[in-house]
């Protein structure tokens, strides 16, 4: 396997063939891949693919049915969210758990505040807390004009970046981001690709859930994919390229058969379908012999776990 920083001993988080069923309903079958410190791992997939299941296992709201969780060499089973959180791992669901009327600070330490004084002298610590806050925020180059803002003020970025900066102050090892970018614009999604990006400098392992490859490409080490349930593979960012990513996302196949049907209809449709044929153009086509990318044909690169067809398999990007 390879990945761009070569990181001694066991990965923080290894995910072996776990999966889940719902009575029938396939949610989650097969589905491998590592998380290292210092490394931001995205698992993509399109709605209903299992991400959000995915996640329910990392953090132990629900227990799978086949396969383990490794954590730093060690199997481990979370029986509740309580455990997985004692074991490092912080989920920063996309709701966020946080209350709209309080202040940045208040929220920045819902749950544990400190204190001063002992027995019944003992108060909540303000200064403190806001000094704290300050001071974390800052660290992850967030500039917030005033703790004593309610944090329903904030744009849904900065929320985003807050629930980040809470959970590397409280000890996370695994930070899990749930869709952090799906609702936000351009602009602030990049503020919050730049706290995944930090986050991951202090040390952190991330899991970054998304259905956007751009958010994805730029910020991740590994990718894993999801569709249906099943993996189409995990992939090192030496092994995959956008191009190929965003295909495999879109499903080549399915984008060409509707571009097809669309342009039968005419009218406005023709001109999505057109869009659809300028938009696969302008990617590298497999099927294609000209095609001057270096790849080798239908088998996946070398460490790349594909689990299921990739189509042409990634190229050599060099
Ligand atoms: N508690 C549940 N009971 C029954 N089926 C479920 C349950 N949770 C998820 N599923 C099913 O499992 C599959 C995967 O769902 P999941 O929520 O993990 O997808 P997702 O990738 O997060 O999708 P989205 O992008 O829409 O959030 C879906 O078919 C879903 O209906
Ligand atoms: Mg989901």
């Amino acid at each position: 396997m390879t990945t761009p920083v070569p990181a001694a001993g066991p990965p923080l988080l290894e995910v072996r063939g776990i999966g889940k069923y719902f009575g029938s309903v396939i949610a989650l079958k097969d589905v491998s891949t590592v998380v290292r410190a210092g490394e931001v791992t995205c698992v993509l997939g399109d709605n209903g693919a299992g991400k959000s299941t995915f996640i329910k296992l990392l953090s132990g709201v629900f227990q799978p049915d086949e396969g383990e969780l490794v954590l730093n060499g060690e199997p481990v089973t979370f029986g509740t969210p309580r455990q997985s959180l004692d074991a490092g791992i912080a989920t920063v669901f996309q709701d966020l758990a946080m209350i709209p009327l309080l202040a940045i600070w208040r929220n920045f330490f819902l749950g544990s505040e400190p204190t001063k004084g002992r027995g019944p002298f003992r108060r909540f610590d303000s200064d403190t807390a806001k000094r704290i806050t300050r001071r974390e925020l800052a660290a992850m180059g967030i500039d917030i004009r005033d703790p004593d803002q309610p944090v329903g003020t904030l744009s849904g970025g900065e929320r985003q970046s807050v629930a980040i900066a809470r959970a590397v102050h409280f000890g996370a090892k695994l930070l899990i981001l749930d869709e952090p970018t799906s609702a936000l614009g351009v602009k602030q999604a990049g503020v919050v690709l730049r706290y995944i990006v930090q986050a991951r400098d202090r040390g952190l392992g991330v899991v970054f859930i998304t259905h956007n490859p751009h958010h994805a490409y730029p910020v991740g080490d590994r990718f894993l994919l999801l569709k249906r349930g099943r993996s189409l593979g995990d992939f090192g960012k030496d092994e995959i390229s956008l191009d190929e990513l965003t295909r495999l996302m879109a499903g080549g196949a399915e984008l060409e058969a509707l571009g097809h049907e669309l342009a039968r209809e005419g009218g406005p449709a023709a001109d999505v379908a057109r869009a659809l044929a300028a938009d696969r153009d302008g990617a590298t086509d497999p099927t294609d012999p000209t095609d001057p990318t270096d790849r080798s044909v239908g088998a996946p690169p070398a460490g790349a776990r594909a689990a299921g067809p990739a189509p042409g398999g990634p190229a050599d990007r060099r």
